[in-house]
């Protein structure tokens, strides 16, 4: 279970006029995510989606508010090396001894980060990025490979293992994405808009592999998406940030039984609701702009 409690995220920034001045990206976020499910979080961009899932991550600290998963707090990824543990250790000094506590027993999360852009490495061929990933959690040197293919041929990209990102479709590359984030067995899966660089067939299928693969592991996934029919299709609960300072402006759960249609009436009638308070969002904003 993923706890995200009143979690704001001010940053300041320097404006056009060279004036430092603060940024409220995220706005007292409060959202309990149950285990195996699949959260979308809808809005438009600049809203802190972004933010708030690299904050779940344990990627950025949040300036209020803190992140539970399974009940122990969400500081930073765990320091993988000596120096990065020595920095860690620095940048935390000033907390109290209690939070200094995490320390000594810092839980490790099991989280996988899916970004939208770069989410391969392009100097490692297909396999290689998946063994990084496993040499990263520590998984023994004589194990990967057979482990790397498995998970390859799991999301579809066996044959291709020896091929650069280059050397791949969009679809395959967010394919071997997700074969990297699954090789690690993680108990949940962040994705930050992970199929918006392909085309909509494309999307389908992937949207459909991940849904599959999903129903096998039980994951919890939490998906940062502006696509309403996306988030639709697949979500048990989507989240719809307002535009500003990101807040919760509701929250829509889909009972709707899988596996699903898209052109089940039901679907199209939840995704016209959420259009028409995108859209109503987005005609407040400009009225203010004017
Ligand atoms: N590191 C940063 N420094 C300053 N402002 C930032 C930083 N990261 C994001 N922002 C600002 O925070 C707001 C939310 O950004 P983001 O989370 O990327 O939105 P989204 O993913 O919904 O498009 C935006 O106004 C963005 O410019
Ligand atoms: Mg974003």
């Amino acid at each position: 279970m993923i706890e995200a409690r009143s979690i704001t995220k001010f940053f300041s920034v320097v404006n056009e006029k060279g004036l430092a001045e603060g940024l409220t990206a995220v706005l007292n976020v409060s959202l309990t995510i149950p285990d195996g499910k699949i959260f979308s979080l809808l809005g438009p961009s600049g809203c802190g989606k972004s933010t708030f899932l690299e904050i779940l991550a344990g990627l950025q600290a949040p300036t209020d508010g803190e992140i539970r998963i399974d009940g122990s707090r969400v500081l930073e990824p765990l320091p993988s090396t000596r120096k990065e543990m020595e920095a860690y250790k620095r940048r935390y000094r000033f907390i109290s001894p209690v939070a200094n506590g995490v320390f000594r027993d810092h839980p490790k999360h099991d989280i996988a980060m899916i970004f939208q852009d770069y989410a391969v490495f392009p100097w490692m061929t297909a396999i290689q990025n998946v063994n990084f990933a496993l040499k990263l959690h520590k998984i023994p040197r004589a194990q990967r490979n057979e482990r790397a293919r498995f998970f390859l041929n799991r999301v579809g990209l066996a044959g291709v293992e020896h091929k650069y990102p280059s050397q791949l479709s969009g679809g395959m590359r967010q394919r071997l994405a997700l074969a990297r984030a699954l090789s690690v067995e993680p108990k949940i899966i962040l994705m930050d808009e992970p199929f918006a660089a392909v085309d909509a067939l494309t999307r389908e299928r992937l949207q459909d592999d991940l849904l599959k693969i999903w129903g096998e592991t039980g994951v919890i996934i939490v998906m940062v998406t502006h696509d309403a029919p996306e988030a639709v299709y697949l979500s048990d609960e989507v989240v719809i940030f307002s535009p500003g300072p990101g807040t919760i402006r509701n929250r829509i759960s889909i009972d709707i039984p899988r596996p699903r249609r898209r052109s089940d009436p039901e679907i199209i009638e939840i995704q016209d609701r959420i259009f028409a308070m995108l859209q109503y969002d987005l005609d407040q904003e400009s009225e203010y702009s004017i």
